[in-house]
Formats: C-alpha cells, structure tokens, sequence
C-alpha cells in the first residue's frame, strides 16, 4: 500500500515554462525516495503536485491505486483528503502557539477529540525526542527542537506518506548529520513512504532507498544510491555527482 504513482505528470507554467515534463516513477511502499538535482530542476513543484498544494497540467497521479488527481479526466483530490504529512524548509512553527498547540493544530483542525488529541501528540513526541518540552514556545527551542516539532505536527495525522522539502538546510552541518539519521530512524519506525527532496547528494545518498535525479524538469535517473555513483547514466548525473 501506500505506493504512490506518476504518470506522464507535467506541469506547465504560463508563458510556456515547463517545471515539470513526462515525470513517471512508482513509488514502492514504505520506500525513502530522494528527489535530488540543482535549484529550479522542479523538485518543490513535484511534491506540491502529490500533496495537491499545485495542480499538475498533464498526466495522472496515483495514491494506493486511487487516482488523486488527473487534468484530463477533471478529477483533483484536495490536499486534506489524501493524507499525506508535510515539512517544509522554513519550519513554519507557529511562534504563539506551544509546542503542544503546534502539533495539536492539524488534528484540531479535523475535529479530532480532545482526549484523543492529548493522546496522539504525547505518543508523537516521544518518537521525536521531545518529550517534556510540550509547553515551550518556539524561541524557547533550538533551531533543531524547532525542527522536530515540524516533523511531529507533519506525523501527527499518522500519515502513510511523508513529504520533506529540503527540511534541514536551516541547520548547521553536525545537527543535519544527526537528523539525517533520526529522521530515518523515524520511517522505519513509522514505515512511512518518504518522499525527501534534497540538493544535497550526501544527504540523498545517505538516507534513501531509491534516489531520483531531475534536471530541468525532467527524470534523469532513477536508481539505489550505489548503483548511481557505480553508473551513472548520463553526462549530466556523472557531472553532477562528480562536482559536489
Ligand atoms: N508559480 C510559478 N510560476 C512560474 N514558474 C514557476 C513557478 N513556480 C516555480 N516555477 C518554475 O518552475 C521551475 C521548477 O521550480 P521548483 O519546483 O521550485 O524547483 P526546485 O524545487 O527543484 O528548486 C523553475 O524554473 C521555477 O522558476
Ligand atoms: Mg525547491
């Protein structure tokens, strides 16, 4: 389950810029997949589209076999109805809320009970090590607590599937070094699909299962990291891998 699926998915900007173009890859379940490739290779765009936050203009895209969102059929999922968890690179904590109110937003939202609430947030910050700094504010908390409670509020629907836009570029180099590791200690606890986006082919390399590299919109190549570095296939990935 949780297999995620594009097809021929494009996404064509006004003035004809193409940020996304014939993007097809299925997305085996409980895998971590990187999107790896140079700023504006349309990686944002991607995951937007399989969060529902941007409209694909061409091709389907599949959620466990349901599809979630085809132009050509009018068929479009909204984002709160695929279930899918979200972090961004600037943590978007809010500032006046507690920890506790930040992880608790998402579930409040979806009426969840209240008891129920308490419940799913202490559970989720045990497995984000946070727990006992559930009534802190965020200028209360490191740049890497901070961090952490995006995850948490990201995971506190249970989502299947994880989405991360370069989440720790905000960090300095030995914290990024320890989130790398937590934060795919966490899939594999939760088997979450995680779909990771990254400039950064050491952090590609090192945390995922599958890596996709994209350039200007386009699939370059889609393989393990060791099969990447061993084979590269083409100039541009051999360049690119070689130059980091
Ligand atoms: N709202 C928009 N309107 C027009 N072009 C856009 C818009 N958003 C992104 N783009 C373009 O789409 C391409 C891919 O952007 P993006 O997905 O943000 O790349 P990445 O995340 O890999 O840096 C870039 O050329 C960018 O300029
Ligand atoms: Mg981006």
């Amino acid at each position: 389950m949780s297999q995620v699926e594009f097809q021929n998915v494009g996404k064509l900007y006004t003035q004809n810029v193409w940020a996304v173009e014939n993007f097809s890859l299925h997305i085996p379940n409980g895998q971590f997949v990187s999107f790896l490739g140079p700023s504006g290779c349309g990686k944002t765009t991607t995951l937007r589209m399989l969060a529902g936050l941007e409209k694909n203009t061409h091709g389907q895209i599949k959620i466990n076999d349901v599809t979630v969102s085809d132009p050509a059929q009018k068929k479009f999922t909204p984002p709160e109805k695929r279930k899918i968890g979200m972090v961004f690179q600037s943590y978007a904590v809010w500032p006046h809320m507690t920890v506790f109110e930040n992880i608790a937003y998402p579930l409040k939202i979806q009426k969840v009970e209240k008891e129920d609430i308490q419940k799913a947030v202490i559970e989720i910050l045990k497995v984000v090590e946070m727990d006992g700094l559930a009534d802190r504010k965020p200028h209360q908390l490191s740049g890497g607590q901070q961090q952490r409670v995006a995850l948490a509020r990201g995971l506190a629907m249970k989502p299947q599937i994880l989405l991360m836009d370069e989440p720790l570029s905000n960090l300095d180099a030995k914290l990024r070094e320890k989130m790398r590791r937590d934060i795919r200690e966490i899939q594999k606890q939760l088997k979450l699909t995680m779909v990771y986006v990254t400039h950064d082919q050491k952090e590609a390399f090192q945390m995922s299962d599958l890596v996709v590299v994209m350039n200007k919109g386009q699939i370059m190549q889609v393989s393990s990291p060791e099969q990447i570095q061993k084979s590269p296939a083409n100039d541009f990935v051999k360049n690119f891998i070689d130059h980091e």
